[in-house]
């Protein structure tokens, strides 16, 4: 059976953008996840408060933040690697901040320079100041179906560290097939193995479409009782540590699926549709949404 409601987190403003290679003008991320505010997404990540020197897109992290509009009861969490982008995060205005871990060591060295403990020492840092701030802390998981590193994950790995972070304190977390390699069998077995250590109402899936799957292992983690999924406008996304993964499941396509399964999401998809036409103007690209190209009409 499926959830009768569904919380999507929209990262497109953040994974969607982080790996263009062009820079983007901070008023377009901002006039973007204000659209998306428009739309009716209930938490949209904003940007992520990491290294300039690593992710370049991201340098303008904090005027993205103060610069959108904050609707009320619409979450706009931003990524933290270190508490130094935690503090940061907060003096530019943050309410929640997401932390990220991975189920691969040579991911994790890719992606943050550091070993799977030491990123979880780092997480340590930050739950300890979001804490005494008051501010709820998200997670992820990258590579729970599969690295680009190591290739094949186990379920066991992904539930240790799943586990881990759920006990520092994430109120979320989210499991991220990072590369997309994942089909909707394999997802099954790694969620049952998470979910026996860590209540489903606190997981969400964050699938990338590189291999097609993402709806499909989508729609399998919902039939599992997951009722927080991320994706992210015209199905932008991929990770600069993570060659190769392409974008995001598309917002339009799991809105579309939502919708027609009667599950409520509160997002409207002719608004969303209009986000996802402004940035790929801004961008240049064509659209990945199948709904998207469904509905244009030429
Ligand atoms: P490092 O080089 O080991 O760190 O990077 P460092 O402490 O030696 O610092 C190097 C320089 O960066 C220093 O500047 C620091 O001050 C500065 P310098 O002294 O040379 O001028 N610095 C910072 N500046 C701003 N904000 C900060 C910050 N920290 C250090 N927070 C570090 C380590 C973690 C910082 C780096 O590796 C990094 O920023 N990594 C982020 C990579 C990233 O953003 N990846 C994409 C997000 S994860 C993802 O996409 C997957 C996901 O979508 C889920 C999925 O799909 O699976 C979430
Ligand atoms: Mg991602």
């Amino acid at each position: 059976t499926f959830p009768k409601q569904v919380k999507i987190v929209e990262v497109g403003a953040r994974d969607g953008l982080q790996n263009e290679k062009n820079i983007v003008s901070t008023s377009t991320k901002i006039k973007l996840i204000d659209m998306l505010s428009e739309a009716g997404l209930p938490v949209i990540e904003a940007t992520s408060f990491v290294s300039p020197k690593w992710v370049p897109q991201m340098a303008d992290c904090a005027e993205v933040l103060k610069g959108i509009q904050k609707f009320p009861g619409i979450n706009y969490p931003v990524l933290t690697p270190n508490i130094k982008g935690f503090q940061a995060a907060v003096a530019a205005g943050a309410k929640e901040v997401t932390i990220f871990a991975a189920a691969s060591e040579l991911f994790t060295k890719k992606n943050t320079n550091c070993s799977i403990d030491e990123s979880l020492q780092r997480s340590d840092d930050i739950f300890r100041a979001a804490r005494a701030a008051g501010i709820p802390v998200r997670g992820y998981v990258s590579c729970v179906l599969g690295c680009p590193y190591e290739g094949k994950i186990s379920p066991a790995k992904v539930v240790e560290v799943t586990k881990k972070i759920y006990s520092m304190g994430c109120y979320e977390i989210s499991l991220g097939d990072t590369i997309g390699v994942g089909t909707p069998g394999v997802m099954k077995d790694m969620l049952s193995a998470v979910m026996h250590e860590v209540p489903v109402s606190a997981l969400a899936v964050h699938c990338h479409d590189t291999y097609g799957q993402a709806l499909a292992n989508t729609l399998m983690a919902l039939q599992m009782g997951v009722s927080v999924v991320d994706s992210s406008v015209a199905g932008l996304g991929g990770c600069p540590y993570a060659q190769g993964a392409s974008g995001n499941l598309a917002t339009e396509d799991l809105v579309y699926m939502l919708s027609g399964l009667g599950i409520h999401t509160g997002v409207n998809l002719q608004k969303l549709l209009e986000a996802g036409t402004f940035i790929c103007q801004a961008l240049n690209r064509k659209t990945s949404s199948k709904v998207a190209q469904a509905t244009c009409k030429l």
